[in-house]
């Protein structure tokens, strides 16, 4: 018998999202290469095998195992798109717009965005750690292992590179992997009002140099994670010129990119972020069906957050089904932020693009792990359970994964094992 470390045994599906290298298109984003009553073997932090149950237990002598008791396994999911490190919230403009303000009206007048920067630009480094926790701790109970972060509510020198620093202090505090991307350009600070190109040029000669300078020494170089570089192009934000600066000067400094693009009016940002080489594209909730064909000819990932037409209380959501049939690579994300769309809960905002975008429990899964991967740069390394990958998986609390997208607001995952090891077990699961 050939050792491991732990072997998971007895699941009544195991759901491997196993196939080529590559972010998955067309029919290959529904195809989920599941293992009834399976099993996955695992030494230190990596997954040695994946197969029937019975043939891995004759195959292995582990020193751990957990029983998974006809529940089903799946990939740990993956939240490309987040904005979760900021100082406090925005409870009060939740109820203006419950009374009929809309969010670009907010925006408008000075609260929105601008109103978190305010409160994060007079945290500490340690306060946006301690604020931020609970929700990576929140994340972690739904089956995030691992997620993509943003800078943008610091929008001044400083302020921005605290909120690098509490990103890199966040990855060793707590168990999701976290990988960071620059936001400097989120909105135009109060400081520039009217005056965006100048705040562009302080971010290209100034804040992005600094921020790249961060990078090299920082833990993520040292652990091949990227650090992104991203942009709000947005009517109210940055135009598209603005926002190629930005991506041109990423570019320069060979750091990858992405751009929130489309989100309420289509400007020429897509395209512009394509021609770059973003590797997302997010938001695309206002994109035109002749952009998809010019997205699936591309190497690009379409993020898509359903959570923000939900929050937002919006009819139209992003049109994911054409999208997938078109051969676009879709990813789904939260969009965790305390305006647009506060929820950490990815098996909601799977739940929301099962209803809402036309996707199936399927293209939902694949959407937020392998593709999910790929749109933060770690593709060879999570998303799927095959040998060689790293050991991120979740024991559901069901034995079909479809329970993920059909329960509403639910708490579907029972232990979650990152890098080989258990680090949540839900109480009396
Ligand atoms: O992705 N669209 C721009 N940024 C965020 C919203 C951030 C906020 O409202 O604080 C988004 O929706
Ligand atoms: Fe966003």
């Amino acid at each position: 018998m050939e050792p491991c470390d732990l072997l998971i045994h007895s699941a009544a599906q195991v759901v491997t999202c196993a196939g080529p290298p590559g972010p998955r298109r067309g029919a290959a984003l529904r195809e989920l290469a599941m293992i009834t009553n399976g099993a996955v073997a695992i030494r230190d932090t990596t997954i040695i095998a994946v197969g029937a149950s019975d043939e891995l237990r004759r195959r292995f002598h582990p020193i751990h195992e957990i029983d998974a008791r006809g529940r089903a396994l799946c990939p740990g999911l993956i939240d490309c798109h987040t904005h979760i490190v900021y100082a406090g919230d925005r409870v009060a403009e939740f109820e203006q717009r419950c009374a009929g303000a809309t969010y670009q009206e907010i925006m408008a007048a000075g609260g929105g965005i601008l109103r978190t920067m305010q409160l994060t630009r007079s945290a500490t480094t340690m306060k946006l750690v301690a604020e931020t926790l609970p929700r990576l701790r929140q994340m972690l109970q739904l089956g995030t292992t691992t997620a993509e972060v943003k800078t943008g509510y610091g929008l001044e020198r400083d302020a921005e590179l605290r909120q690098l620093a509490a990103i890199a202090l966040l990855s060793g505090a707590q168990p999701i992997e976290l990988v960071p991307t620059f936001l400097p350009a989120h909105a135009v600070p109060p400081e520039f009002s009217g005056r965006a190109s100048e705040y562009i040029d302080l971010v290209v000669t100034e804040m992005l140099p600094l921020a790249h300078e961060w990078y090299r020494k920082s833990s993520f170089a040292a652990r091949d994670i990227p650090l992104f570089v991203d942009v709000f192009c947005e009517r109210g934000a940055f135009d598209v010129a603005q926002s190629r600066r930005v991506l041109t000067a990423a570019r320069d400094f060979g750091l990858p990119r992405k751009a929130h693009v489309d989100e309420f009016v289509a400007l020429g940002g897509l395209e512009m972020a394509l021609e770059l080489g973003a590797t997302s594209v997010d938001h695309l909730d206002v994109t035109a069906a002749p952009a998809f064909a010019t997205l699936a000819n591309s190497s690009t990932i379409a993020v898509l957050l359903p959570l923000v037409s939900l929050n937002l209380g919006l009819i139209h959501f992003a049109a994911a089904r054409q999208m997938i049939d078109a051969g676009v690579a879709v990813a789904l994300s939260t969009d965790a932020n305390p305006g647009s769309a506060p929820s950490v809960s990815l098996p909601l905002t799977m739940a929301i693009a099962c209803r809402y975008m036309g996707m199936l429990p399927a293209e939902a899964l694949i959407a937020t792990t392998v593709n999910a991967a790929h749109a933060i740069g770690l593709g060879g390394r999570v998303g799927s359970l095959m040998p060689g990958m790293q050991a991120d998986l979740l024991v559901l609390t069901t034995g079909d994964y479809r329970w993920l997208m059909y329960e509403l607001g639910g708490m579907p995952v029972e232990q979650v094992i990152k890098r080989g090891r258990v680090v949540w077990d839900k109480p009396n699961g």
